[in-house]
């Protein structure tokens, strides 16, 4: 079975084609970074108009990357939400148009499952059970994951995001959207044991987050400091450490929680490479395994949308004629 897969959740236009026995065939993906750069944060107008531009030359572009035509396409996945409500309508708009023009099943994909799911595009895959680490813009959860649609959310943040936290600490810090990135960049310059940043809800029981606090704290902590680079780039490594380091307390609790041996950590801020480092040295001590994306697919893309719709098309499962996008949507 081969699948087109799209996603337009946010800020990101994304297609691929996977094969069931090839494996992924094609991946385009067109970064809305420098439109919203001005603005300081994604436009949700914006945001739809351009993948309005943008997503059919995509799937042109990606039929050709995999020298396939349509009718080689036997089904397509999209990102039905959570998300931007007018960017979900377009991927959702041209999954049901092509539908219907190709006659092929469509199927509306979780965009959190898509990244849930992001590990199994590697040659070394997860096997089943594990523990999953989402951390992206929009959401922070563990999960306990038994197989493909069994999901069992185990704690959440009850505020921020970590990837929303990164973005507003570093807009605070007077650096450029998208800030996430950039913080982590700098904090590679800052020093240990200068700044004390707290670890929040880390000293009770539970395995959820909040991360609102730790950009106040950080807004404080900037106010009250010498306005110099090496100071910047030690509030920047401590903002980090603490967002590391509350990730990891959670993570091993999720671990010892269900007595899983294997942690999958996806979405945006799995990119970052000290957490990536941090869980891979817990991991060694818990003589257990840690997986990731390539850095490709921590952050939105359409391969991680196919490879989900694939797994649920090939199960069977289709959705009906009419055109739906969730916005607010429970994994
Ligand atoms: O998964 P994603 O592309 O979009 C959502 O579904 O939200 O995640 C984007 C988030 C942004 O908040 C971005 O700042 C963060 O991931 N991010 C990072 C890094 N790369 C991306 N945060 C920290 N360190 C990074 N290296
Ligand atoms: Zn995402």
């Amino acid at each position: 079975m081969r699948v087109l897969g799209i996603e337009t959740s946010c800020d990101e236009t994304g297609v691929a084609i996977i094969d069931s026995q090839q494996g992924l065939l094609a991946h385009q993906l067109y970064s809305q970074v420098k439109l919203h750069a001005d603005y300081g944060g994604v436009v949700p107008e914006l945001a739809s108009r351009d993948h309005v531009r943008k997503l059919i030359p995509l799937i042109e572009a990606a039929l050709d990357e995999a020298s396939c035509a349509a009718s080689d396409i036997d089904g397509i996945a999209y990102t039905r939400g959570p998300g931007l409500v007018g960017a979900l309508l377009v991927g959702a708009s041209v999954a049901r148009s092509l539908g219907y023009a190709w006659q092929v099943p469509v199927l509306g994909v979780h965009h959190m499952e898509g990244h849930l799911l992001a590990p199994m595009l590697e040659e070394r895959q997860p096997e089943f059970p594990f523990v999953a680490l989402l951390v992206s813009g929009g959401h922070t959860m563990l999960v306990d994951v038994q197989g493909i649609g069994q999901y069992q959310v185990l704690g959440e943040s009850i505020d921020d995001a970590a990837g929303e936290a990164f973005d507003k600490t570093a807009k605070i810090m007077g650096l450029d959207y998208p800030g996430g990135p950039r913080l982590a960049k700098l904090a590679e310059q800052g020093q240990p044991g200068h700044y004390q940043f707290p670890r929040p809800m880390t000293d009770r029981p539970g395995l959820d987050f909040s991360f609102s606090g730790l950009k106040t704290f950080a807004a404080n902590t900037i106010r009250n400091a010498e306005d110099d680079p090496q100071t910047r780039a030690n509030i920047a490594y401590a903002f980090q450490e603490a967002v590391v380091d509350t990730l990891a307390i959670k993570c091993k609790r999720a671990l010892q929680q269900t007595g899983r041996k294997r942690l999958v950590i996806a979405g945006g801020v799995s990119a970052n490479l000290h957490l990536r480092e941090q869980l891979q040295k817990i991991m060694t001590k818990l003589r257990g395994e840690v997986f990731y994306p390539q850095l490709a697919f921590c952050t939105d893309n359409g391969a991680m949308i196919a490879y989900a719709g694939l797994q649920r098309l090939l199960a069977g499962q289709v959705d009906g004629d009419d055109v739906r996008a969730k916005p607010r949507w429970p994994l």
